[in-house]
């Protein structure tokens, strides 16, 4: 045991996996080219069975891959017909693969756009988009009101957002450390500095990171459903389906918490076992230019409420 530990970041460290690699380290795949492509295909159609549709029609549709990441699901909406795809990134390496994908398989049809300046998204796209998705980005995004705005703007009126968001901050693996530490909620019981102290100290997570959302590569912005939710309403589209505690291969999981939720009504409640939701939307076909009222303005502004 570490002697520089005070006693939280003792009792921490106590409850932590040994002998994992160092911090960051990716573990490399045996998986052929096919193989990894098979894989992500199962992945993607698991995210639209959680939405609960069938795979949109992308035939000549333009679409939106938010955080298309090294850009499997964006080569699967060009393979069903998209016309134009823009691929979303704030990471250069993971945009570049996306490209190399894409004109391995024989595409050209995307754009590829840095997003770092989510306010500027909506000076770079039309607001003329029919599909936008997003799987598994909104959970990292450090600003989540402005990564809504923008997703609003450049829909048409009447476009299609599909937005899946895994897990939230206070479920019982919300900061993504699993592999390090697998008790639940235990990001609740400890500090983010002790937590954060001791991953440097054990694992060589980055000396210079002050908060969980630096973290590289798996930073999350410790939104809760809640705060979610807050943010979700403060826009003019329809909700056309939301469900929670999606897991595709555990339907009994998925009810149970449901239930238990439900049956205690309380936010805290809600917040601590609603793990996921999968949620479509619809921008309002009569919706003239994207902008939230003063009043939807200032509960969006409240951003999400610190856990
Ligand atoms: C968990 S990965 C998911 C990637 C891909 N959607 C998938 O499911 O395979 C999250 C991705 O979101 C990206 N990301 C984070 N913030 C973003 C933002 N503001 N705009 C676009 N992408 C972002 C990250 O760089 C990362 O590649």
């Amino acid at each position: 045991m570490n002697k520089r530990f005070n006693f939280a970041e003792k009792c921490f460290a106590l409850c932590c996996k040994k002998n994992i690699p160092p911090w960051g380290t990716t573990k490399k795949t045996d998986l052929s080219r096919e193989e990894l492509i098979d894989l992500q295909r199962n992945e993607w159609q698991h995210f639209w069975e959680r939405m609960d549709v069938h795979i949109p029609n992308f035939k000549n549709k333009v679409v939106v891959d938010y955080g298309c990441g090294f850009g499997y699901d964006s080569l699967f909406a060009m393979q069903s017909g998209a016309k134009h795809v823009y691929c979303l990134e704030v990471s250069q390496t993971r945009l570049k693969g996306a490209r190399e994908l894409h004109l391995l398989h024989g595409f050209d049809n995307a754009t590829y756009l840095d997003n770092t300046n989510v306010e500027e998204l909506p000076s770079k796209i039309d607001a003329g988009v029919d599909i936008i998705f997003s799987r598994d980005v909104m959970e990292h995004v450090p600003c989540p009101r402005e990564v809504l705005d923008s997703m609003y703007r450049i829909a048409k009126p009447g476009g299609r957002i599909y937005i899946g968001f895994s897990p939230f901050y206070k479920s019982p693996y919300g900061p993504h450390f699993k592999n390090h530490c697998a008790i639940p909620w235990i990001h609740l019981i400890f500090s983010e500095q002790t937590i954060l102290n001791v991953f440097k100290e054990k694992y060589g997570l980055d000396s210079s990171v002050n908060s969980y959302q630096e973290i590289e590569g798996s930073g999350v912005n410790k939104l809760s459903c809640y705060d979610y939710e807050k943010l979700l309403d403060g826009f003019d589209w329809r909700r056309e389906s939301e469900l929670t505690n999606r897991f595709h291969n555990s339907p009994l999981i998925s009810k149970t918490l449901n239930l238990l939720v439900k049956a205690i009504p309380l936010n805290k409640v809600r917040e601590l076992f609603v793990i996921n939701s999968y949620i479509s939307l619809q921008k309002s076909p009569t919706a003239a230019e994207a902008r939230p009222t003063d009043s939807e303005e200032e509960v969006l502004m409240a951003g999400p409420v610190d856990a």
